[in-house]
């Protein structure tokens, strides 16, 4: 019997994981390091980026602190990671505010940590040409991209607005086959979640609650050359909720 490559192997490439100190960043890195890749972590909490590190399997990982909110940081992160073969944005952060209660503080906050934060990282990677031919591009976007929900508009919005930037970026960067996809996750339990109102879901999601397995697992597809035909797209991942 002749053995076949595995297309979904990440052997020999580099992902750069932001949000890689919780949740659903964190799985993303073991889960790649797994199938392979050499990985780069970050996030801004050290001890968690630290234990992170340590959950990764292989070797030649390494962890870089950045608060992606800091220009400065940004380009330090670029610089320190060398060339990646794939970038996945778990950066996020979620604050509930109906829009009668917005501060514009908070606001800045959801625009800056959901959006400008992971446009600024890619902008970099892809000025100093640190994302290789062929890379990969990965954003986490959100159910709550597609559906309404009371109190949750900044939030929805930026995940949104990164919809619109993947089929833009998936077609400036065709040329280089660099693909740029999204993954729209509902609940998953992470540390966003407050526990009470992550319980609050499951009766809504007829295949229960995703795991951060899951959407790890589909992210390895979308940085694999098992997914080399797939750019411009939102993966919905919901249990089946819409
Ligand atoms: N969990 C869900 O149910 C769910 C559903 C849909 C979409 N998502 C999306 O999936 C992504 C990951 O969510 P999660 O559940 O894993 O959230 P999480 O556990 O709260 O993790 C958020 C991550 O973002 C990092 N982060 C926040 N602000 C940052 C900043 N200014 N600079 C650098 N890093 C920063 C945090 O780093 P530090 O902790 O080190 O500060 C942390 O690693 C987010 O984009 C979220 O919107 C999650």
């Amino acid at each position: 019997m002749t053995s076949r490559p595995n297309p979904f192997s990440l052997a020999g490439k580099v992902v750069l994981v932001t949000g890689a100190s919780s949740g659903l960043g964190r799985q993303i890195a073991i889960s790649c390091s797994r199938m392979g890749a050499r990985v780069v972590a970050t996030g801004r909490d050290t001890a968690r980026l630290a234990e992170t590190l340590c959950a990764l399997e292989g070797d030649g990982h390494t962890s870089f602190v950045a608060d992606l909110r800091e220009s400065a940081q940004i380009h330090a992160l670029v610089d320190a990671a060398g060339t990646v073969d794939g970038v996945v944005h778990s950066v996020g952060l979620q604050r509930l505010a109906p829009i009668k209660m917005v501060s514009e503080k908070l606001l800045n906050d959801i625009v800056g940590t959901n959006f400008i934060g992971p446009v600024m990282l890619t902008q970099r990677l892809l000025y100093k040409n640190a994302l290789a031919d062929g890379g990969s591009i990965v954003f986490l976007s959100s159910t709550a991209a597609h559906v309404g929900t009371p109190g949750v508009g900044p939030y929805s919005s930026m995940k949104a607005a990164l919809h619109g930037l993947t089929r833009c970026l998936a077609l400036e960067q065709a040329k280089r086959r660099v693909r740029v996809n999204c993954i729209s996750p509902s609940a998953v339990e992470t540390p966003l979640w407050d526990k009470d109102h992550l319980e609050s879901q499951r009766a809504r999601h007829p295949l229960g609650l995703g795991t951060p397995d899951d959407v790890a697992n589909a992210t390895i597809y979308l940085l694999s050359n098992a997914s080399r035909w797939v750019t411009g797209t939102t993966l919905v991942m919901d249990g089946g909720v819409m």
